[in-house]
């Protein structure tokens, strides 16, 4: 497994890589992203064997220019006016796929529309202009594991799976790209996520519906939204008010007030049992953190972890979006 930091070189190599039907891990500000060139069926079937992916679950396609995009889906205004704000970033339409674009069928598992994004690392852009073809990419960690914001975290999960992973330091956002279908006359949010639903209802003035709280395993319209995904190993205690023997704790905010349930204090915790999202309880911040401290706590032995309340505002919905999932029990 090689790590290559972003170059001019890399952009070429990788670029070509892809063009050779490869598939490589890349740098995104949401999660690391397992991508092949979205047009070679083949390229994307790697993807799904290296990742042990249902194939009814469609993937994510990257462009590097709102030209692209328009190029494999089919905008209209509201698309238009959210991409004009917030690309390139974390915020993934759902649109009506253009079927001459060329785009690998196994990429939407059939479906007529497609996911769409332009992600804001600088090197994956690079590589995507440079490949002249959109990149299918899901997360780059194994189906139903915790998502990777560190190269080290694709590393571990896909060990032997994929032999190249362009570094780009730790995932800025950390959480997965907020989803939004805008195939119907009104949108639907179908993962939450660092663009929150009223920021988006805000910009475009209608109502969107909330469809992220998926109960039942149903065939969904994004699988992302079924529950036991984005699991760690390690069981997880939601809404924490101490620790009880055994836990390791991830904590938000001020620990001032959490006992050990053996008495004494959260500093009595081994070191690797204890993290915080956010000393200062930035929800940003937390959500940056989330996956790589879960990843690290879910390494330090503990038998469970106990996750302080995180207020459910804000990033704070997706980031207690993705706990919840987490916390389900298989
Ligand atoms: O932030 C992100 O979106 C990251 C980075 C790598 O860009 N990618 C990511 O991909 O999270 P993945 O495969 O882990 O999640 C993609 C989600 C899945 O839940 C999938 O079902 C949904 O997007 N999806 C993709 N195409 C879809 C479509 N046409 N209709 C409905 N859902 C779709
Ligand atoms: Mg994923």
């Amino acid at each position: 497994m090689e790590f290559l930091i972003p170059s001019p070189e890399t952009v070429q190599r990788v670029a070509s890589f892809l063009d050779d039907g490869n598939i490589a891990a890349l740098p995104t500000e949401t999660v690391y992203g397992l991508g092949a060139d979205a047009t070679n069926r083949d390229a994307v079937e790697k993807i799904f064997k290296a990742k042990g992916r249902p194939d009814f679950n469609p993937l994510i396609v990257h462009v590097s220019s709102i030209d692209m995009a328009r190029k494999i889906s089919e905008f209209n205004s509201t698309a238009d006016l959210l991409a004009q704000t917030y690309w390139p970033g974390p915020l993934t339409f759902i649109l009506p796929l253009r079927e001459s674009a060329g785009i690998a069928g196994n990429v939407t598992a059939g479906l007529k529309t497609i996911g769409v994004r332009m992600p804001a690392s600088d090197v994956t852009r690079a590589i995507i202009d440079r490949l002249g073809k959109p990149v299918a990419a899901p997360s780059a960690n194994a189906s139903g594991s915790l998502s990777p914001t560190k190269p080290e975290h694709v590393a571990r999960s896909l060990a032997g799976r994929v032999d190249m992973i362009v570094t780009g330091g730790k995932a800025d956002i950390g959480l997965e790209s907020t989803i939004i279908d805008l195939t119907s006359e009104q949108p639907v949010l179908l993962r939450a996520g660092f663009v929150t639903r009223d920021a988006i209802e805000q910009l475009i003035g209608c109502a969107v519906i909330d469809n992220t709280k998926q109960t039942e395993n149903t065939a969904p319209t994004a699988p992302g939204q079924m529950l036991k995904h984005y699991a760690p190993k390690t069981p997880l205690r939601l809404n924490a008010v101490d620790v009880q023997n055994g836990e390791a704790l991830l904590a938000f905010g001020s620990v001032k007030f959490m006992g050990l349930k053996s008495g004494g204090h959260v500093r009595d915790l081994p070191l690797s049992h204890y993290m915080n999202l956010s000393e200062t309880g930035d929800l940003g911040e937390a959500a940056s953190n989330l996956f790589s401290m879960l990843h690290a706590l879910d390494l330090s032995g503990a038998e469970r972890i106990a996750v302080m309340n995180v207020p459910d505002q804000g990033i704070g919905r997706a980031i207690n979006d993705r706990l919840t999932r987490a916390a389900e029990s298989a």
